[in-house]
């Protein structure tokens, strides 16, 4: 990875946090009465206990606009004064209109501009690195970055290699210009970004789009679900995300001895040890929900930033590391002041 020019100041502060998980709990289980494999196989290998199943009706966009609510709320913004909204998905609700458009008419954002980022797992730091761009220019003063994902559309449930990973949730934030002088808490103080499309073929959805339409003819080998090289994803997985880590400390002036807390992607608890390890961060400084909610892909790290600030495990002044990997494949990390 080539190695990014430090950057300048940049005033973007994170002022509130929300999210939305589907009411309906699927089970490990759950998903052994249907696929060959076990609550013993799924932990041991994932961390995974359960994951949320968005209903039939529910799309991605109505999970994305409940967690901007949230977070609206919690940031104390109404939605007239939000000027940027970018959803980070790889299920949109549609091709187009971009699933952020359907959230600007249902939170009534009438003032946005809207789009979605593609960058799958890590698409929600990619989306929050560009609404940084656009405050830090001073372009806008106010946006909602959200990660929203309905997995459990993309799934092929009789493949036991990846059924059992994902589920449905979102996560979003309001980012605002902090002024220089203040002492704003939630300041962005580096982001990095990296990514390698030599390596698309690892994991991806092939069909369903333009390369690959879904035909009477192909419509049975379900060409339109996740197909993942789960060893091979695994291993870039850990040394991209460790790369991006480093990186994104140093460029901040810090090390992994300043972290309060990491909070990383939620993919695989065996990922995540392996980089806390690496860091030398003791487990108490990891934040982890997968077993609750399995792999969200671009939702984890929104939700779980919400959720650790819900539970009072992020101070003033914290040192909060967020760092991602995902299908493209892409990386990223993102190092928060809290
Ligand atoms: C998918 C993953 C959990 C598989 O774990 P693993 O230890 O690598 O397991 P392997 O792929 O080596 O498979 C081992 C065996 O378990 C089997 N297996 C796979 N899924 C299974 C399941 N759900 N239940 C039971 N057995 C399963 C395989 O068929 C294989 O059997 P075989 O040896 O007879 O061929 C792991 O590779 C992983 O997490 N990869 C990264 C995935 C990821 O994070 N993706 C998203 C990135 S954003």
């Amino acid at each position: 990875m080539s190695k990014p020019s430090s950057q300048p100041f940049c005033a973007s502060s994170i002022i509130g946090t929300g999210s939305y998980m589907p009411e309906k709990v699927m089970t490990n289980e759950d998903i052994s009465k249907f696929v060959d494999t076990s609550d013993e196989w799924i932990t041991t290998r994932t961390g995974i206990k359960e994951r949320r199943i968005a209903a039939a009706d529910e799309a991605t966009s109505d999970l994305a606009s409940e967690a901007a609510r949230r977070a609206m709320a919690a940031a104390g913004v109404t939605a007239e004064e939000i000027q940027l909204i970018i959803v980070a998905t790889v299920t949109p609700d549609m091709f187009f209109p971009s699933t952020a458009c359907f959230v600007q008419k249902k939170i009534g954002a009438s003032n946005a501009v809207c789009f979605d980022v593609s960058a799958a797992c890590s698409g929600f730091l990619y989306a929050l690195q560009v609404a940084r761009h656009f405050i830090n220019t001073g372009n806008r003063t106010t946006a909602l970055v959200i990660g929203a994902e309905k997995l459990s559309s993309l799934v092929n449930w009789k493949d036991r290699n990846t059924c059992v990973l994902f589920g449905d949730g979102a996560g979003a934030v309001v980012i605002r210009r902090a002024e220089e002088g203040t002492d704003a808490s939630g300041r962005v103080l580096s982001t990095v970004m990296g990514s390698d499309g030599n390596l698309a073929d690892l994991l991806k959805v092939p069909g369903g789009a333009s390369f690959c339409p879904i035909t009477p003819e192909n419509v049975a080998t379900r060409p339109n679900t996740i197909h993942m090289e789960g060893r091979e994803t695994f291993k870039h997985a850990v040394t991209r995300m460790l790369e991006a880590s480093q990186q994104a400390l140093e460029i901040a002036g810090l090390t992994a001895a300043d972290v309060a807390l990491v909070i990383p992607h939620q993919a695989n608890a065996r990922i995540i040890g392996a980089i806390a390890e690496r860091l030398g961060l003791p487990p108490e400084r990891v934040f982890m929900n997968l077993d609750k909610y399995g792999n969200t892909s671009a939702a984890t790290i929104p939700v779980a930033l919400d959720e650790a600030n819900k539970a009072g495990r992020l101070n003033k002044g914290d040192v909060v590391l967020l760092v991602a990997f995902g299908g493209g494949f892409t990386w990223a990390s993102s190092v928060v002041r809290w």
